[in-house]
């Protein structure tokens, strides 16, 4: 077995594995996290059931984004919506055989990739163009930005400068699944592409990047607006209330 397949082999477990334990441990950490005060962002929802909508209307279409800033938001939803289309075209690389409706948007897939590349270099002239903008961007900020642009353009460089070897690529990724390994086509963008991924999966749950569990923890967005008709427990208050509940007071 070439080093080559078995270094990317061995990037990817540890890859996966620190992405699923961080990003299961950063939002186990959040869902402890007490929230003392009722602090919804007001107009907001008197039920759970409006909460839901709430909260769907902010991932699918960045609702409140939209309201604050149309620039922003115009690029930002472009590159998640198309991200998200590239990684539903990528389900092809690891089942077989391919859900139909894999197949089926396979070609919006591709212009997805230029989607986000459009998206991300929105987002990014804003950090050097808006003043106050460019003021508060960390180099953390930049380096995200810098890694999600080097991903789609090594990708895009596959698609249309230097192809790979997908069918032998699909058997190094569904070996991966089943423990029985196979050998990984030694193209660089594909080198490039797969390094890039597995540094994105790394530092995912250490990055600005968590914003994307982290917004279901947000208290002004998942907290409902009752606190006229429900006492809001939380810290010392809710120990009291276990207590006096005890003694039947
Ligand atoms: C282990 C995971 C991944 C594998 C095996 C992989 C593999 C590939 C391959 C083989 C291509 C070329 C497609 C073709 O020639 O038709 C490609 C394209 C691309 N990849 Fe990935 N990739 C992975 C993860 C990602 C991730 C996480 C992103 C985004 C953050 C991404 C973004 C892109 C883009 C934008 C393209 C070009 C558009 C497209 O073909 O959909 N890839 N990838």
């Amino acid at each position: 077995m070439p080093a080559l397949t078995v270094l990317y082999a061995i990037l990817f477990y540890a890859a996966t594995a620190l992405l699923v334990g961080g990003v299961g441990y950063r939002s186990w950490v959040y869902a402890r996290t007490p929230q003392p005060l009722k602090i919804p962002l007001t107009p907001a929802p008197t039920t759970r059931r409006g909460v839901a909508l709430r909260m769907l209307a902010e991932v699918t279409v960045f609702k409140s984004l939209f309201k604050s800033n149309k620039w922003i938001w115009l690029f930002g939803w472009a590159f998640h919506v198309a991200l998200l289309a590239v990684l539903l075209r990528h389900l092809r690389y690891f089942t077989e055989p391919v859900w139909a409706w894999v197949a089926l948007i396979q070609p919006f897939g591709i212009y997805a990739g230029f989607g986000m590349l459009a998206g991300l270099a929105g987002l990014w002239a804003r950090r050097f163009l808006v003043d106050r903008v460019r003021y508060i961007s960390s180099p953390s900020d930049h380096l995200m930005l810098a890694l999600l642009v080097a991903i789609a353009a090594s990708g895009l460089a596959m698609k249309y400068l230097a192809h790979t070897d997908i069918i032998a690529l699909k058997a190094f990724f569904l070996g991966l699944l089943v423990f029985s390994w196979q050998e990984l086509p030694a193209d660089p963008a594909l080198l490039i592409h797969l390094a890039l991924v597995a540094i994105l999966m790394i530092v995912f749950p250490l990055s600005k990047l968590l914003h994307a569990p982290g917004v279901f923890f947000s208290p002004t967005l998942n907290q409902v607006d009752d606190p006229r008709e429900r006492r809001h427990a939380a810290g010392w208050s809710a120990r009291l209330d276990t207590r006096a509940g005890a003694q039947g007071g």
